[in-house]
């Protein structure tokens, strides 16, 4: 029997931990999931059958959030719940009984429990034999999803969310090029974007799978805690949308001078030379990746409307994050680091992300700052174009 810990709060969650893993500091990717559990849950107007799973709990804190947070319906209403299921499922059988102890207040609540000790595989392979399909899946797991990600499909309803994440965080970024290939089938070289670069490649494995089995995805959101973790939350619908394929592709980089290009795989042909002495002999090529947008705005103003509606307990912090990413959907497709740019200058400190995107505006390009990755500006103008301007106002002066 492990020792076990009491009252741990967070949201409206009061729970017991034990010994086993629990990292309070991932409560960002909680309150996420929270919030697209509620946005789905309004949809559903718990009028409909609606069954999440917490397919690696751990504690169940997800699970435990999601009932108290999340499945939240009017007085007049308090019938619906009974269609609604929250499965919690941890192979870890240890973690059984904190679970269940965990999920106790669930209970009041008529909502429909359903608690396993199963490891993923077999989980999904039943519920998928049983034709029980779920709208709601937060896969959490330890390193790399990739080997679950077609069984958590096949198991997801039409239009289902899938929140995924991985925390290998060395062959997508470039670090073991050979587990790359193993994992995800692709090139992955060091990037300054290395952050955004990683959750494109988790995106790309979650469209291959999704797309051998006549599915279709929509990223409503991605990004990072820290470069521990990469976290996608994405929509599996029931076909693919038009010319979506086209968002599969490769990003290239040249080492020497930084500038950038990209090919979608369905026009993909030789590199164009880059304009400094080294031709295209320096270029890194990263992919397959998902070229596409990273975030739904769309989603992401439904789950901050509801969050304010249904005052949904989520750190102030989660909340500006989350307003951040909605003002970055991700294009244009290349993030620039202003540190980068001033040593090609070079100056000896980066001009604020500010600087950058008043300028390039005033010129024209699109420019945005980055919500992936700190530091990082997303523009349209090339390399040439940013040395270029950041050039003329060092003369000028930054103002
Ligand atoms: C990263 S932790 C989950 C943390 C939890 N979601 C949270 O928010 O605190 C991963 C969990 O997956 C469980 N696990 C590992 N492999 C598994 C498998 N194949 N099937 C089911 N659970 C598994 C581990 O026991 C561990 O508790």
């Amino acid at each position: 029997m492990k020792e076990t810990f009491s009252n741990y709060r967070e949201g409206y969650a009061a729970l017991d931990l034990d010994a086993g893993f629990f990292r309070p500091d991932s409560i960002l990717a909680r309150d996420f999931s929270v919030l697209v559990a509620a946005t789905q849950f309004k949809v559903h107007k718990g009028s409909q059958k609606c069954r999440w799973l917490d397919l690696m709990a751990g504690c169940g804190i997800r699970a435990l959030r999601w009932g108290l947070e999340a499945a939240v319906t009017p007085i007049e209403l308090k019938s619906s719940l009974k269609g609604f299921e929250i499965w919690v499922n941890d192979a870890d059988f240890v973690r059984s009984s904190l679970i269940e102890r965990n999920m106790k207040s669930l209970l009041e609540k008529e909502i429909t429990l359903v608690l396993k000790s199963d490891l993923a595989e077999v989980l999904l392979a039943k519920a998928f034999i049983d034709k029980c399909f779920f709208d709601f899946v937060d896969l959490d797991c330890f390193g790399s999803p990739n080997h679950l990600i077609q069984p958590v499909i096949k198991a997801l309803a039409f239009d289902g969310i899938l929140m995924l994440s991985s925390t290998d965080a060395r062959s997508p970024t470039g670090h073991d090029r050979l587990a790359a290939i193993r994992s995800l089938s692709a090139s992955a070289r060091t990037h300054p974007a290395a952050w955004e670069i990683a959750i494109r490649m988790q995106i790309a494995s979650v469209a291959r799978q999704a797309w051998l089995l006549g599915r279709g995805i929509e990223p409503l959101a991605s990004f990072s805690d820290g470069g521990r973790a990469f976290r996608i939350c994405v929509r599996l619908k029931k076909g693919l949308s038009e010319q979506e394929e086209t968002q599969m592709g490769f990003v290239a980089r040249c080492e020497k001078c930084g500038a950038q290009s990209a090919q979608p795989l369905v026009k993909l042909r030789d590199w164009e030379n880059c304009n400094c002495q080294n031709g295209k002999k320096s270029l890194a090529i990263n992919g397959p990746l998902w070229l596409g947008p990273l975030q739904s705005e769309n989603f992401l103003v439904k789950t901050t409307k509801l969050q304010k509606e249904l005052s949904i307990p989520i750190l102030e912090s989660s909340k500006k994050f989350i307003d951040r990413l909605k003002l970055d959907n991700g294009l244009p497709l290349f993030s620039w680091s202003s540190n980068e740019l001033a040593r090609r200058v070079p100056l000896d400190s980066p001009p604020p992300l500010e600087f950058w995107i008043k300028s390039l505006k005033a010129e024209g390009y699109n420019a945005s700052r980055s919500a992936v990755v700190p530091g990082h500006f997303r523009t349209d103008a090339a390399v040439g174009e940013l040395l270029r301007i950041c050039k003329g106002k060092f003369i000028k002066g930054f103002n």
